[in-house]
């Protein structure tokens, strides 16, 4: 415990400037975090009855997609040193853990006619040990590891899936239920829908600029509220848990004063995070969203708009499906208005339906291009969702650092954390947002999708080349103990 603290008082003396820190505790019942998700880390890809799903699909079958060919058949090999996995945790000291459940562990083709007691087993015994180690599980339920069954069937395009979804979640809160009190249904719908069936940079890596991120976002908007009807009906009473949806997205800053750059950013934040969030905080779509997409459907010559238009049965269904609202963020951007909504009339797009333009700070802190230090952006963006979303509590779900090197002296990750938390307190003591909770992402390095192996955002390194798979915590590690340990940023906090 001393010897923790006082490498605590070290390595925030040495790396952060911490008089700029907020010097405030951590409220009392605040939760801090580590998160990791089943593709990521699991490895086992087809082992005890595991399905295919469209994840391994994509890697072994488009290799060139993915840096150095790289693909998550291994990875941190969790689904034998899972044991391991929650030692760390248990020595980082964490309050819970969020990890997810890959579907086709526990449903080999995805539906509910055939449950592989295996892959129960497999969670049952990572969540007996949490219980054990005092740990809380935050269980997402789809962290973008797709059965190939439904992906056949046009995956996230196909609104058969919001049923097959519910009858999976149905499965897990049944067998999981005694120990998961927080449930997450699906993790950042956005990142699925732009990059998997608009931009196609991710799995399924589908190119539908004009429609797909519209059609994948209803999907995704019917199947988290089918999953949360089934519990609020079936499950919440006996089992006395929430569930949410983890929502993502940057900050978007004005670029200027100027009247248009202010309305710019604004449309910016309804096509990226309202689009998902105000369908389940506020009931529809926003209304830039509706205007835009109409107005430029019709000059393109569509006989409606390529947003699918929610019938009022839908806006009841989906609305007020969450009990607290989960934030990932990494990132903040500058924006400026770009194409007007009737302008550049040809190809649709989701782009041009924005018709904003981006761009950061080269003075931002960075070592990948998506990720910088800008914590005054995530200040505003949690400020932003209260206000926004009918004063939510919120729960930070995703935050982190990433670098090419997964180096143990870590010091830009631990800036970047203490930062980013110091910014949170303020925006709980000063503005008066109800966060409750923060989750580092992520406990290990891992298979960051595209990137393979590439980029590093562990709090512990993992050796890759080692059949072992080393696990070796960063100095980060022992400075999150430490933020755990004390409760506080500084050397001395006040209450
Ligand atoms: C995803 C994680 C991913 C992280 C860093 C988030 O968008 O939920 O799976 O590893 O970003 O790229």
């Amino acid at each position: 415990m001393y010897r923790t603290f006082v490498l605590f008082l070290l390595i925030s003396s040495t790396y952060c400037d911490s008089s700029t820190l907020n010097n405030h505790h951590f409220p009392k019942n605040f939760k801090l975090g580590a998160a990791t998700a089943a593709y990521q880390i699991e490895g086992g890809w087809n082992e005890d009855g595991k399905g295919v799903h469209m994840w391994d699909w994509y890697t072994h079958t488009f290799p060139e997609k993915i840096k150095f060919n790289y693909t998550a058949d291994v990875a941190c090999d969790s689904y034998h040193k899972w044991e391991e996995d929650v030692k760390l945790l248990k020595n980082l000291g964490v309050s819970h853990y969020r990890m997810s459940i890959s579907w086709s562990r526990i449903l080999p083709n995805g539906t509910a006619n055939n449950i592989n007691l295996k892959g129960v087993e497999y969670y049952l015994n990572i969540f007996k040990a949490l219980k054990e180690a005092n740990i809380e599980p935050m269980v997402t339920l789809y962290h973008w590891d797709l059965p190939i069954y439904f992906h056949e069937m046009g995956g996230w395009y196909n609104p058969l899936l919001a049923k097959y979804f519910g009858e999976y979640a149905r499965v897990c809160y049944k067998y999981f239920g005694e120990y998961v009190k927080t449930w997450i249904t699906i993790n950042e719908p956005q990142s699925t829908c732009l990059g998997g069936y608009a931009e196609g940079t991710k799995a399924p890596g589908y190119i539908h600029m004009g429609e797909g991120l519209y059609q994948c976002a209803y999907v995704h908007l019917l199947a988290h509220a089918s999953a949360y009807h089934i519990y609020d009906k079936e499950f919440r009473e006996a089992q006395q848990g929430r569930i949410s949806i983890v929502i993502d997205s940057g900050w978007a800053e004005p670029a200027s004063d100027s009247d248009s750059d202010v309305s710019a950013a604004q449309v910016e934040r309804d096509f990226v995070l309202g689009i998902y969030a105000n369908p389940i905080y506020n009931g529809d779509w926003p209304q830039a969203v509706i205007d835009n997409v109409a107005q430029r459907s019709y000059l393109e010559g569509f006989p409606k708009s390529r947003l699918p238009q929610l019938t009022q049965e839908e806006i009841d269904f989906i609305n007020g499906t969450s009990d607290f609202f989960c934030l990932n963020t990494y990132s903040t951007n500058y924006i400026t208005s770009g194409n007007k909504v009737n302008e550049s009339i040809g190809d649709p797009s989701y782009y041009l339906d924005k018709g904003t333009s981006s761009f950061v700070d080269p003075s931002w802190p960075s070592d990948v291009q998506w990720v910088h230090l800008v914590p005054w952006g995530f200040r505003k963006l949690l400020k932003y969702v209260y206000e926004h979303f009918n004063h939510p509590e919120i729960f930070v779900t995703e935050n982190g650092w990433a670098d090419l090197t997964g180096q143990l002296n870590d010091t830009n990750r631990i800036t970047y954390i203490s930062e980013y938390l110091s910014a949170l307190l303020d925006a709980h003591y000063e503005d008066g947002v109800n966060v409750t909770g923060y989750t580092v992402w992520s406990l290990l390095d891992n298979f960051e999708w595209t990137n393979g192996y590439t980029q590093k955002l562990g709090l512990v390194q993992v050796d890759f080349q080692s059949e072992n798979r080393t696990r070796t915590p960063k100095d980060s590690f022992k400075w999150y103990q430490g933020v755990i340990e004390k409760r506080c940023l500084v050397e001395e906090c006040i209450e």
